[in-house]
């Protein structure tokens, strides 16, 4: 096996999709066969293993930038045979606030691992995070905006920021988008306002929700929704290249 590809899905702001769109690009690949590893580096509000359903986890990210865990050792294989989680803790333990200044070192532990998978998939906090990402070898990187003025100004400063460092941007996420509502910024307009090689559009959709409850991806929950096919087009793309 070839060793993966990494890939980081990145914004500057909280709360537009970052974790969402993580979750279902990873078992959206999982779905196609390719073996995948979804690494929660998000160490402040850390989703991931809510967003999966998982409970009594016993070893984090936390541990392996501490040292005290091998990385292998916290990663989890989920329902899906091809999908590898390693999670953060969604409540810390006092050893594991430090682990947030050792990001930078996560680098390190993606190289130990990079063999063992098709993909590494990295959801973050919302940051340009450059010490981190210019350090992982050929990393590509998703940026996710919600269809306004205010997170598409954020995104267009952070692909011009990555792009300054040499970082290879494969695409924005435009997010929650919702036809019927007047006044959002569609593909047209976002294309306009930053260049970028390509945009996907993801659809606001309610099984997002049921998802969380139930702990798993939205993409398996309901594999009709034009979410899900969405994030077929999505995965489709990014392996193809
Ligand atoms: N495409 C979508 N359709 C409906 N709800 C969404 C969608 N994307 C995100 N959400 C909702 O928005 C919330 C914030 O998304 P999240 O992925 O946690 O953002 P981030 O990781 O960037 O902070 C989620 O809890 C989810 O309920
Ligand atoms: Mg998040």
């Amino acid at each position: 096996m070839m060793a993966a590809r990494v890939i980081a899905v990145m914004s500057p702001k909280g709360g537009v999709g970052k974790t969402t769109v993580s979750i279902n690009l990873a078992a959206s690949i999982a779905e196609i066969g390719r073996r995948v590893l979804l690494i929660d580096a998000n160490l402040e509000t850390s989703h991931v293993a809510v967003h999966m359903g998982m409970v009594g986890y016993a070893k984090a990210l936390e541990d392996v930038l501490n040292g005290s865990v091998n990385v292998k050792e916290a990663i989890y294989q989920t329902a899906n045979e091809n999908l590898f989680i390693l999670p953060s803790r969604v409540f810390k333990k006092e050893s594991d606030l430090n682990a947030k200044y050792k990001l930078v070192n996560l680098f390190h532990q993606i190289k130990k691992v990079k063999d063992d998978y098709d993909f590494i998939i990295l959801d973050s906090r919302p940051s340009y995070d450059l010490e981190f990402v210019k350090l992982v070898e050929g990393i590509e990187v998703i940026i996710v905006t919600a269809p306004e003025i205010t997170s598409i100004l954020e995104a267009r400063k952070m692909n011009e920021e990555l792009k300054r460092y040499g970082v290879r941007i494969m695409g924005l996420v435009l997010n929650r988008v919702n036809k019927r509502v007047r006044n959002a910024i569609d593909k047209d307009e976002a294309r306009k306002m930053m260049d970028v090689k390509a945009i996907w559009e993801v659809p606001e959709d309610y099984t997002v929700l049921e998802a969380l409850r139930r702990g798993m991806p939205a993409v398996y929950t309901d594999k009709r929704t034009l979410f899900s096919k969405a994030f077929k087009t999505l995965s489709r793309d990014l392996s193809a290249k």
